[in-house]
């Protein structure tokens, strides 16, 4: 445990673990919002809070910045109890993306991405040097887009400046609150996958909350899903849970195409049939060894083939057939 971790700037630590304690809002007027929620989110993991509306779930993720102060419970960074800290220092140290993203309309884009920056105390030159690079990072080239005002971009773009902001002083832990629901589906799916490559270089611990379990089962590395006054129904890797979903409620949840979801989830080598020695090459579909189920039935029904030849190395390793594919489900059940 790190005492000083939420308290550095600098590159020391870039990603914590937060821990939520028996947490729990209940307003004045009597509505508990969350009644008693607990929850581990692992550093460096993408945690996704999904459940129907009302049932808490941003009422959770902002009694994690001290946006509302929990009526109850404990929540730790590091294992260092926020609760006991200033909340307006604090929320430097954990990015917050919403849903319209809440850009400042009348400052530049390189301003708006150096804000916590210029509120740490960074020189100018630094806190550009630094937009500049989150800019990069998120797909917007600074010599184009810096300048710019948020009416002069699109949703999709306005949506990428305010993640690069939320990014700006490293920190270590990033929250975000349905960020990419304004935006249409088409830019919705590119920007889920830039994302994804993003959180692969930067690795944060990042809390999102969203409605849609196709976004929660592509994006997450574990799923919690809610109920009503954020009872927590199942905490599970996207695979698990629609795998084995624990109840009702949550089969329900997770919908009666499940079984779809899965494919997109499941590495295709649990469905390859590994290649007999010398096998003639195929002039047939391939598909990419590290692909899912998903790719390699798409691959198929592109070509209207039977099977696709798995690709590794630039070296054939197996085929994945369709009967293949249907078989790993049961298999993979009872894991
Ligand atoms: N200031 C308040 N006073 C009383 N009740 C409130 C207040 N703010 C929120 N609530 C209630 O708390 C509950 C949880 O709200 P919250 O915003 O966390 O839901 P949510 O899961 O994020 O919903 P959505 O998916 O629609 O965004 C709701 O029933 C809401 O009406
Ligand atoms: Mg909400």
């Amino acid at each position: 445990m790190d005492a000083t971790a939420i308290n550095e700037s600098g590159p020391a630590r870039s990603a914590a673990s937060i821990t939520l304690e028996d947490i729990g809002k209940t307003y004045p007027d009597g509505t508990v919002a969350v009644g008693d929620f607990s929850l581990e989110v692992h550093a460096g993991e993408l945690t996704v809070l999904i459940g129907p509306s009302g049932c808490g779930k941003s009422t959770i993720l902002r009694m994690i910045n001290r946006l509302i102060e929990p009526t109850h419970g404990r929540i730790l960074i590091d294992g260092q109890n926020i609760l006991e800290r200033n909340p307006v220092e604090l929320r430097r140290h954990i990015g917050y993306v919403i849903q319209n993203v809440g850009l400042f309309p009348h400052q530049n884009i390189r301003t708006n991405v150096g804000t916590v920056p210029r509120l740490l105390g960074w020189d100018s030159k630094r806190t550009n040097a630094r937009a500049d690079e989150l800019l990069e990072l998120v797909g917007l080239d600074p010599a184009r887009y810096a300048k710019r005002y948020p009416h002069e971009l699109s949703g999709g773009q306005r949506q990428r400046v305010g993640v690069a902001r939320a990014l700006a002083a490293d920190p270590l832990v990033l929250l975000m609150d349905e960020p990419f629901s304004a935006v249409d589906p088409i830019a919705r799916g590119r920007l889920q996958e830039e994302f994804l490559r993003l959180q692969a270089t930067v690795r944060k611990t990042i809390v999102l909350v969203t409605h849609d379990i196709d976004e929660a089962v592509r994006l997450g590395d574990r799923i919690a899903v809610l109920a009503e006054g954020g009872k927590l129904l199942q905490y599970a890797p996207p695979a698990e849970l629609l795998a084995k979903p624990d109840s009702t409620a949550v089969s329900d949840f997770v919908g009666a195409d499940r079984g779809i979801r899965r494919l997109a989830v499941t590495p295709l080598r649990q469905a390859m049939i590994p290649a007999a020695p010398g096998a003639a090459e195929a002039g047939g579909p391939t598909v990419d060894a590290e692909g899912t189920l998903y790719d390699a039935l798409a691959a198929m029904l592109a070509s209207d083939a039977t099977e696709v030849v798995v690709v590794e190395d630039g070296k054939n390793v197996g085929v994945v057939t369709r009967t293949s594919i249907f078989e790993v489900p049961e298999a993979e059940a009872k894991v």
